[in-house]
């Protein structure tokens, strides 16, 4: 019977196992090599990487910190070339402890040293692009002097801001009196790659960069449905665009999904506005069949809401700038699911279903500046922390991340959303259950402290838990990646890569295609258009529930982490980098 279960599969590489070490595995048959980590040069002037004396000038022409999602666009652009393009990759956010010798100055050099550090943090936030191409040994390899290579960071980077809400009073700064540009992206979580050859990258976890009272503020309670101020950073002790205070309207600039044109190294990111703010896990985009976009996209918060945005014109295949303009105007809408398998998409617009003055709105840039609020009132469905939501073009469905909150970390699901006829732009779709994580790999206690030993003896061999981003190959494959977070302890393993069935009779199955170092994340991934090649993100090695599990069980530091992948240089931190995998007889990954 083993040629039908082998017909039954889309994949047909050996899992690789669960398991927790200090370093990355990879399934066989396959070669997973380093492309590019933390501090290595992204211009070609870069000054070489110096862990132990880190500056803000250094970083700001260096790869940045915790690579998350990448996008890969061919050169020359338009082409499917599988051999040579350009690498696009976020940067989400710092890991102090892990990335700087000395993070709790002694007091009397604290407010210079401070500055420093807060500014080498935002020089490694942001963007990195670069072009990439495999070498005469097949190998890739980054282009060291190339003219696209380029870093996007809030420390000095200009940005445009768009749409509805672009110039609006509410967008005003005293650095920016018209509130049509900002400094920088912030927490650049997942993103994708519009038909026309830009990036879109999603601002999440926007509101921890904030320091401040929001007790006079006018819009406190505007404010207190984001979380802001999150307070995780410091940045407002030394720069006022951090502080609510001295710069009230700062925080509603951030929480937008942003424009990238990589091919163009000149051209300013631009926020796209229409499309909503609140903290987006990522962009995904299709073209529908009548040539409008879509891009679907959820809010990574418990008991938060999954929109899209529906474009007002059409793709145009034949002008290129056209197409900047695409994400500007069109319908916002947000998600009211049914227990049975119904959803509907509810549009999010000044002067429809309460979205007036009586309830707080005084005009579209209200809606889109508070799109949780408005999605409040107009009823949308909570959600159980929704994170990646990606289309596939081959079938037309949609899978949605739903990793579970971390006190129920097993109940993870991933939904298929199916519009009718493949129409993106319907108003009604139905959706199904496409996996429920596997229960039985978690069932230890949820209190860490209380529990740190993982059980093995419930530990399946396909354990899945806690599915993130996700990505769509050029067959219409689903792979997933994990983020258990702390808890990586109760699956007794660390985070991966997977290969989901979407069809057949082993739909909904998973197996391992690669395991992360001990207290990483898994993110990324982004194919060649021949499938030959995966990229993926391997985010902040030896940081994540090292403390509370053994064999590890220590607090994680520059100067004793747990792991220090991916160099194992004993004068060197763990450095959070990008792997590219191939399979070493050159065919299609995952085949
Ligand atoms: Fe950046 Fe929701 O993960
Ligand atoms: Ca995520
Ligand atoms: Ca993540
Ligand atoms: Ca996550």
């Amino acid at each position: 019977n083993e040629t039908l279960e082998a017909e039954a599969s889309m994949f047909s590489f050996e899992a690789v196992s669960a398991g927790v070490d200090g370093t990355h595995h990879v399934a066989k048959g396959y070669r997973a090599d380093i492309l590019i980590s933390w501090g290595d040069p992204v211009m070609g002037d870069a000054p070489e990487f110096d862990a132990n004396h880190q500056t803000p000038e250094a970083q700001e022409k260096q790869f940045g910190y915790n690579n998350d999602s990448i996008g890969f666009l061919p050169l020359p652009r338009g082409s499917k070339n599988p051999d040579h393009g350009l690498l696009v990759v976020n940067h989400e956010y710092t890991s102090r402890k892990l990335m700087f010798p000395d993070h709790k100055p002694k007091k009397e050099k604290k407010a210079d040293y401070g500055l420093r550090l807060c500014q080498v943090e935002m020089a490694a936030h942001g963007l990195s692009i670069l072009e990439i191409e495999k070498n005469r040994n097949g190998r890739w390899q980054t282009v060291r002097f190339s003219p696209y290579n380029r870093r996007i960071t809030p420390l000095r980077s200009v940005l445009d801001i768009s749409g509805p809400a672009a110039g609006d009073a509410r967008m005003q700064t005293k650095y920016d009196p018209d509130g049509f540009h900002v400094i920088g992206t912030l927490n650049n979580c997942a993103g994708s790659i519009t038909p026309w050859g830009t990036f879109l990258t999603a601002e999440e976890n926007f509101n921890g960069y904030f320091l401040g009272h929001k007790k006079d503020h006018p819009d406190r309670l505007k404010l207190k449905r984001y979380g802001i101020p999150g307070k995780w950073f410091d940045w407002g002790k030394h720069d006022s665009r951090f502080n609510i205070d001295m710069e009230p309207n700062e925080p509603n600039r951030f929480g937008w999904i942003v424009e990238v044109d990589p091919y163009n190294p000149n051209a300013r990111p631009v926020k796209r506005t229409a499309l909503g703010r609140f903290k987006h896990e990522g962009a995904g985009i299709v073209l529908n069949a009548d040539g409008r976009v879509v891009v679907y996209s959820a809010d990574d918060q418990q008991g938060e809401y999954l929109y899209k945005f529906v474009s007002y014109k059409a793709y145009d295949d034949h002008d290129r700038r056209a197409n900047f303009s695409l994400l500007d105007e069109g319908t916002l809408y947000v998600a009211k699911l049914d227990h049975i398998g119904n959803l509907d998409w509810l549009p999010l617009v000044y002067g429809h279903a309460g979205l007036n003055e009586e309830n707080g709105f005084n005009s579209q840039a209200d809606v889109l500046i508070d799109t949780r609020l408005a999605a409040d009132l107009v009823g949308a469905t909570p959600l159980d922390r929704p994170e990646d939501v990606v289309p596939n073009p081959e079938n037309n469905h949609v899978y949605l991340m739903l990793p579970g909150v971390e006190a129920r970390a097993n109940e993870g699901r991933i939904l298929e959303l199916i519009p009718p006829q493949g129409d993106h732009t319907a108003l009604q779709y139905r959706w199904d259950l496409l996996l429920q994580t596997n229960v039985k790999a978690t069932t230890h206690k949820h209190r860490r402290k209380t529990d740190p030993k993982p059980d093995k003896q419930g530990l399946k061999k396909d354990w899945f838990v806690a599915p993130d981003n996700c990505a769509v190959d050029g067959q219409g494959r689903l792979w997933v990646t994990t983020d258990q977070g702390e808890y990586w302890g109760r699956s007794g393993s660390a985070d991966g890569i997977w290969a989901v069935e979407t069809q057949g009779r082993k739909k909904g199955a998973a197996r391992m295609f690669f395991r992360v170092p001990v207290g990483a994340e898994m993110a990324g991934p982004a194919f060649t258009p021949d499938d030959k090649t995966m990229f993926i993100a391997v985010q902040h090695p030896g940081s994540d529930g090292a403390k509370d599990y053994p064999p590890f069980a220590r607090e994680s530091t520059f100067s004793d982490p747990v792991t220090r992948w991916p160099d194992f240089n004993s004068k060197q931190p763990p450095r959070p980098s990008v792997v590219v995998v191939v399979k070493k007889d050159g065919g299609v990954v995952g085949s």
